[in-house]
């Protein structure tokens, strides 16, 4: 353990670093972790952060901002911890994803509140994982928690995090995956016998991602061999939401929960959906009046680049930059609120701030979703030929006709539609999320696009949306695809895309099991869960739908052969036919907000 001094830098408090600093977890196992805090001998509030990313450098480390960030909160009067998770970089035992951190999450905050230089009062904070961590430990209610300030993180790991509508979140398990397999190599290296060609095939597999996605079946890809990435067979190995995945789950707990959370979100997050869910089902059911009062906040921001207002291909203004919204000053008054005990106001502030995209304002508001919202239906037609963006798909209020043909198109999984911006992570060189043109895939003749006229008013669309589909296949199971885009008029003719989502065939009944194989030919209707956003179509702009069956890599492809994806080698074109009639009335629910 060291110790350094650092000046007060004008600050209320000069401050001391502690370096690896051991915590004893209940099974004997021990954490490192680094103190930042107030010199001398008082007392602080505790905010814990715990990493899986090295807390001594790499992601979020000392290099970074964030240690700029751990500098600003101790001089302001927090004792600061960063830990390494189990099994991660200095800390010792074995890593398991998500289910370490229960326990050990519980363990340390107890740890902290413990210390002599600790009030016994200890907040959470940090994004993504280090979002998990706080999560994960707050289920385990920890006495000494008194508040979370989780940002881009998600309800749970197995909807929203690995997989969504049964279709595996193939470029996060993939990407990630392997980036924190070789980030461990170390630590696993030193626990198991590894020959060092299958340590070869790894820094092989990340280095030729774009080659690995395509590998079939998902399960062999190269390189992310059970020795080295254990979680990802366990990941493939459970595609349904079985008891692996509810040990593990925040949404079933969210009634469990005694602590507030500050959420913060993006609306091209990968975890945009587990943010709002957090916020909402945890402000609903919170086991406790402290925990019924979070916050939210959601930004036009992809999982990473929060800086600019650029996120993707769309510059979203100025005003969409993270530091318009000072998310360091807005973490501090929260903890002094809740761990310092001061009444600096953010209680009595209107609980959700959400960006307005296309009109580029921050607005506040009571709750989420808005309950001023007028879930509105939008009616998919067409003469048959609604292929590529220059075909006859239409998207009105107006109720299908009772004969209107239906649109066909081939889905081969051997050519799919290739992802193009989204709620993406974590292959920022060749995949990075966000809001992207989308003429290029929509001039493919396996997308079908549904087009409305040019709006005569600002249409302004803010919530969580769904397409329902009523689609027959000749396969006996496959995937369907929806994407929300905002075109906008000529000259410029762009297409941003906002939101999309997936439904597998098999999981058409629910993620606890598969169903029946398909019937050829049989229609057979599908909800399709697109998240949520908030964007004003302007007047002039059109709203259009696009509908197919892939989006790779972002997600795994259906083989269409019946046999489950991650084991499948063998890959099918299957016939789609998506149906719009008054039988059958394929629609986009669209929760639209009255304008003044
Ligand atoms: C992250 O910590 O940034 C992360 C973790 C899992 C999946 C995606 C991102």
């Amino acid at each position: 353990m060291t110790t350094q001094r650092y000046p007060s830098m004008g600050k209320t408090h000069a401050i001391k670093v502690e370096t690896s600093v051991p915590t004893k977890m209940r099974d004997g196992v021990t954490l490192y972790a680094d103190i930042i805090r107030p010199e001398g001998s008082g007392k602080y509030p505790v905010l814990l952060q715990r990493t899986p990313y090295d807390r001594a450098g790499s992601l979020v480390g000392r290099s970074s901002a964030l240690m700029g960030d751990m500098i600003n909160m101790a001089t302001h009067g927090y004792a600061v911890v960063i830990q390494d998770c189990r099994g991660r970089f200095e800390s010792e035992g074995d890593w398991r994803p998500f289910f370490s951190e229960v326990d050990d999450g519980y363990d340390t905050v107890e740890w902290c509140a413990a210390q002599p230089w600790s009030t016994g009062k200890v907040g959470m904070y940090g994004g993504s994982y280090l979002g998990a961590t706080q999560w994960l430990a707050a289920i385990a209610k920890p006495p000494s928690l008194v508040a979370l300030f989780p940002s881009i993180t998600s309800d749970g790991y197995y909807d929203n995090w690995t997989y969504q509508g049964g279709a595996l979140g193939w470029l996060m398990a993939l990407s990630w995956g392997g980036l924190i397999a070789a980030q461990n190599l170390e630590h696993t290296l030193r626990n198991k016998e590894i020959p060092q060609a299958m340590v070869s095939k790894l820094v092989q597999a990340l280095e030729q991602l774009q080659k690995s996605y395509s590998s079939t079946p998902p399960k062999d890809v190269p390189g992310m061999s059970r020795e080295i990435a254990p979680y990802f067979h366990e990941w493939l190995e459970h595609p349904t939401y079985d008891d692996y995945w509810k040990k593990i789950s925040i949404v079933d707990r969210h009634n469990q929960i005694t602590v507030p959370a500050y959420n913060v979100g993006g609306w091209f997050d990968i975890f945009a959906r587990g943010t709002l869910s957090n916020f909402s089902g945890v402000r609903a059911k919170g086991a406790t009046p402290k925990a019924r009062q979070g916050r939210l906040l959601m930004g036009p921001w992809a999982h990473t680049g929060q800086l600019s207002g650029l996120t993707g291909d769309y510059y979203f203004g100025s005003a969409g930059a993270a530091a318009t919204v000072d998310l360091l000053g807005q973490q501090m008054r929260w903890f002094d609120y809740w761990l310092k005990g001061e009444q600096n106001g953010i209680d009595k502030e209107p609980p959700v701030k959400i960006f307005i995209m296309g009109e580029n304002v921050w607005r506040t508001e009571n709750e989420w979703p808005l309950a001023r919202a007028q879930e509105t239906k939008f009616f998919l037609h067409s003469s048959g030929r609604a292929n590529t963006l220059n075909g006859d798909g239409m998207l009105s209020r107006d109720a299908n006709g009772a004969s209107e043909s239906p649109d066909a198109f081939l889905y081969d999984p051997r050519n799919p539609v290739p992802t193009k911006g989204g709620e993406l992570c974590c292959d920022l060189l060749f995949f990075p999320g966000g809001s992207y043109d989308q003429r290029a895939i929509e001039a493919r003749p396996d997308v079908l696009c549904y087009t409305t006229p040019p709006l005569a008013e600002d249409t302004e669309v803010t919530g969580p949306m769904t397409v329902t589909l009523y689609a027959a296949t000749s396969a006996p199971d496959t995937d369907f695809t929806a994407k929300l885009v905002d075109v906008c008029p000529a000259p410029d003719h762009c297409v941003h895309s906002l939101v999309d989502g997936i439904i597998r065939a098999r999981y058409r009944n629910g993620t606890g099991r598969a169903a029946p194989p398909l019937k050829s030919g049989q229609v057979e209707k599908y909800v399709i869960e697109l998240g949520a956003t908030s964007n004003l179509f302007k007047k002039g702009h059109s709203i259009r739908v696009e509908i197919s069956s892939s989006n790779f890599p972002r997600f795994d492809r259906n083989p269409n052969t019946g046999e489950e994806p991650w084991k499948a080698a063998e890959l099918r074109t299957a016939t789609q036919m998506v149906f719009h009639t008054a039988e059958h009335p394929s629609h986009i629910t669209l929760p639209i907000i009255p304008r003044k």
